[in-house]
């Protein structure tokens, strides 16, 4: 921990703002073109990680959204998500509904396997995953990301809502570290 301190900028606010909204126009325009387009569509944040990257994306959107928050407890051994656990569930069912996850990383894909098949037995009419990083170089569980703002390699990020610690969420840009 002690010796941690931040890198390089990796991308700029300025890059972010960018890939945000191309992304949130590839929602509006596959979820406008759905049989119902007026259906609320039900974003469900995974806190804390996704708080910021949610609050800029829905901004974006054109389509009728809902948000709804998830916490859910780090797994302990790396390679299972024995141990996951829900701290908050959702406030409202989402049975019948058009639901998107978004998620600000994924890693392994052990939390968001264990998410996914938790809200699939729910029964929603459909289930999608939207993330601010993709790091598939370390992934374990396959999950199908449908939505993407930047793909990352493996040295851990900061900022934009991912902390070290629970440090540096607040950070407008993504930081490399440096010393971890
Ligand atoms: P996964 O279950 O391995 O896919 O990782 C899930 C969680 O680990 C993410 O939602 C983040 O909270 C955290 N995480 C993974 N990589 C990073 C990183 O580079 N920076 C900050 N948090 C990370
Ligand atoms: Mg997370």
């Amino acid at each position: 921990m002690e010796g941690v301190t931040l890198g390089p900028v990796l991308f700029t606010a300025e890059a972010i703002a960018a890939r945000v909204r191309a992304v949130a126009e590839q929602i509006n325009r596959d979820y406008l073109s759905r049989e119902d387009p007026g259906k609320d569509v039900v974003l469900v944040s995974v806190l804390k990680g996704g708080f910021i990257f949610l609050a800029d994306l829905v901004r974006c959107l054109e389509i009728p959204v809902v948000v709804d928050f998830l916490a859910i407890s780090g797994y302990g051994d790396r390679g299972t998500s024995e141990g996951v656990r829900i701290l908050k569930d959702l406030s409202e069912g989402i049975g019948g509904k058009d639901v998107l996850v978004v998620e600000d990383i994924v890693d392994t894909g052990l939390t968001l396997s264990y998410i996914l098949r938790n809200l699939e037995a729910r029964g929603p009419d459909s289930l999608r995953v939207c993330t601010f990083l993709d790091r598939a170089v370390k992934r374990i569980v396959p999950v199908e990301v449908r939505y993407r703002c930047f793909e990352v390699g493996e040295d851990f990020v900061v900022g934009y809502g991912l902390d070290y610690n629970q440090k540096w969420r607040n950070l407008p840009q993504v930081h490399l570290l440096r010393g971890r």
